[in-house]
């Protein structure tokens, strides 16, 4: 039996992580950690309602538990944000990661950490998990320092690097680029969407098993994670549209030099999955098959909102 932490239990991938591994509860002990109330609709686990950047609490909570695993999904991840807030960012995205990786390395516990395409400048894309990071946003800035902690550690880790994650879970309190693009399509609202960025957008589920298999094989070191198709963010909508049988004319192409916003975002990301396949024995799939994926279990499921 593997005792687990999950921090930010109430977010996308946090509560995606909990769906998963209480499949499971042979196998994993888990707690979340959370701000304010356990937002999961689920109460088959240990909640810990906690503001981890207070390190006292976190530091008494987690030794209380002596986790083999902690899975650290909370971040501060809207990108504008960080880079109006540096304080808040530094100290959520870089110090609370700190803090994890001291007190792993006092119980001798694995931390798992989620960082982003954003570590990258976006002029080459395809970047392997050894390219050379060039963040140009105080977000990408912030997880690059958060991996560093843990490559610089001695404590055994696992960095996932992702990018644009979407999917739904019971209480979604931030929104994704596909359950925006198709909410607007039903609505027959115009949306406008930048034809010079290339993503490969993450479906949650797979995020969240890249997290389980990190655990089952103690994978150490960093991997990507993301699906197999380099899309531009137009393009994704337009796949979007045709998953769900929307009207694609709402869909308008504009550059991204036209958006002015805060935060410069790179060009074109995606990521070498390779080492993801030979190592963690993961083939992800295309975006277009993921939606497949997606919208059966949008029919299947009751959410909350
Ligand atoms: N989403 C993406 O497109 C994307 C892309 C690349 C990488 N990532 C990385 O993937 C990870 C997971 O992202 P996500 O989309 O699941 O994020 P998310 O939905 O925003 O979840 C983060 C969770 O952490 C909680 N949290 C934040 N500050 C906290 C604090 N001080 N104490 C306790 N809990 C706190 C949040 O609480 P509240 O709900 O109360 O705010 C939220 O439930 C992050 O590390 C992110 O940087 C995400």
């Amino acid at each position: 039996m593997k005792k687990v932490i999950i921090t930010g239990s109430n977010g996308l991938l946090g509560q995606s992580l909990l769906e998963l591994l209480l499949q499971e509860k042979e196998n994993y002990q888990v707690f979340g950690f959370s701000r304010g109330k356990n937002r999961s609709g689920r109460t088959d686990f240990d909640y810990v309602s906690i503001d981890i950047t207070d390190k006292n609490r976190l530091k008494n909570e987690v030794e209380k538990i002596n986790p083999d695993f902690i899975i650290n999904t909370a971040a501060m991840t809207q990108v504008d944000d960080c880079e109006t807030n540096k304080k808040a960012c530094d100290t959520l995205n870089v110090d609370v990661v700190k803090w994890l990786a001291e007190i792993s390395s006092t119980i001798n516990c694995h931390l798992i950490q989620i960082s982003t395409d954003f570590i990258f400048d976006g002029k080459k894309g395809y970047y392997k998990e050894t390219d050379a990071p060039n963040p140009l946003s105080y977000y990408g800035l912030s997880k690059l320092k958060s991996e560093e902690v843990l490559t610089n550690s001695t404590i055994d880790f696992t960095i996932l690097r992702t990018i644009l994650v979407y999917g739904k879970v019971y209480d979604l309190s931030r929104n994704n680029i596909v359950l925006w693009v198709k909410k607007m399509l039903e609505n027959q609202q115009e949306i406008t969407i930048v034809d010079d960025q290339y993503r490969m957008p993450t479906y949650v589920v797979d995020l969240a098993m890249a997290c389980k298999i990190a655990i089952d094989k103690k994978a150490i070191g960093i991997f990507n994670i993301a699906s197999n198709t380099l899309l531009s963010v137009y393009q994704i909508a337009q796949e979007i549209a045709n998953c769900f049988g929307l009207n694609k004319d709402f869909i308008k192409p504009i550059s991204t030099a036209t958006l002015n916003q805060t935060a410069p975002r790179p060009a074109k990301t995606g990521f070498d999955l390779t080492k993801t396949n030979s190592q963690l024995s993961f083939y992800p799939k295309s975006f277009t098959e993921d939606l497949k994926r997606f919208k059966e279990k949008l029919i299947k499921t009751t959410f909350n909102s």
